[in-house]
């Protein structure tokens, strides 16, 4: 077990990626706090993992949900030694048809709410004096554009330098700040996403999701599960001297 005795907080755990880390966690011994804004899905989601889960309601775009959150999470649990930022938010639209509000929610889940988490985190970990481990939901598009998707990719571009910021910063403290980058996973995020392609490219349902799968080298579209060995990783001491960098976990799609 890899993380016996452990204690972490995952953002946008009721579902998808996130909830598969919980899992994945738990499963190497650790206690998880899964914060959603979903109230309900995070509840049922914390029952299904056990005991060693607990269900918060959290909003990231709300500085007093945050607080409120990772008090509750570590009174809890008694500590907080990881934190996974991996709420996010996707939208695509046309360069031309990109509207302020929707540009507004996006870097407020996707950048701020990942910049207060990591603070809200950072410290409770300094005053605890024993370090931590911060990993950050990027993605490929935050590496380079894609067409119709000009906010989301700037709000991942932002999450690597975060990381990278954050990153120099904490280390000082022995916070290891460190981010993932997914390329295509399947699920419910990727299901909205196939929607706005169908709409904008003018596809048939399911068209588009079929198409970067098979584009992947590795042959497939990502798996939540996919990426559960590089976040137990990167919570662990093994990666003690991995300070902020950005893993690609895309089956071959981005190359530094
Ligand atoms: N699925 C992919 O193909 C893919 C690819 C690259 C990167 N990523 C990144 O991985 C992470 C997880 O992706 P996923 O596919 O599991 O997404 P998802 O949409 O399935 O899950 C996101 C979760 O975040 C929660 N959430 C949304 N707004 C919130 C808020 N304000 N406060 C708290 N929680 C909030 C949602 O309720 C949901 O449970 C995201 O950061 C995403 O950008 C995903």
């Amino acid at each position: 077990m890899m993380l016996e005795g452990k204690t972490a907080l995952i953002t946008g755990s009721a579902r998808g990626i996130g909830l598969e880390f919980a899992r994945a966690f738990i499963a190497q011994g650790a206690t998880v706090a899964l914060a959603d804004i979903n109230a309900e899905a995070v509840a049922k989601a914390a029952e299904s993992l056990g005991s060693k889960a607990i269900g918060i309601q959290m909003d990231i775009t709300s500085q007093s949900s945050i607080d409120a959150g990772f008090e509750a999470a570590v009174a809890k649990m008694g500590q907080l030694d990881i934190l996974v930022n991996n709420a996010a938010l996707f939208s695509a639209a046309p360069t031309v048809e990109i509207t302020r509000s929707d540009y507004d929610r996006l870097f407020a889940v996707n950048v701020a709410g990942t910049l207060f988490c990591t603070q809200a985190a950072a410290r409770h970990m300094i005053a605890r004096g024993q370090g931590g481990k911060i990993i950050n939901m990027a993605s490929q598009a935050g590496r380079r554009g894609e067409g119709l998707v000009t906010v989301y990719c700037a709000t991942k571009a932002a999450v690597i330098s975060l990381t990278q910021s954050a990153g120099l910063d904490l280390i000082k403290h022995k916070i290891n700040v460190n981010a993932i980058a997914p390329g295509v996973v399947d699920g419910e995020h990727w299901d909205g996403v196939d929607a706005f392609f169908a709409k904008y490219e003018n596809r048939p349902a399911g068209e588009k999701k079929r198409l970067v799968g098979d584009a992947v080298p590795y042959g497939r579209m990502g798996t939540a599960a996919d990426l559960t060995g590089m976040a137990i990783f990167l919570a662990t001491p093994a990666a003690d001297y991995i300070v902020a960098q950005t893993f690609g976990v895309d089956g071959g799609n981005w190359m530094a």
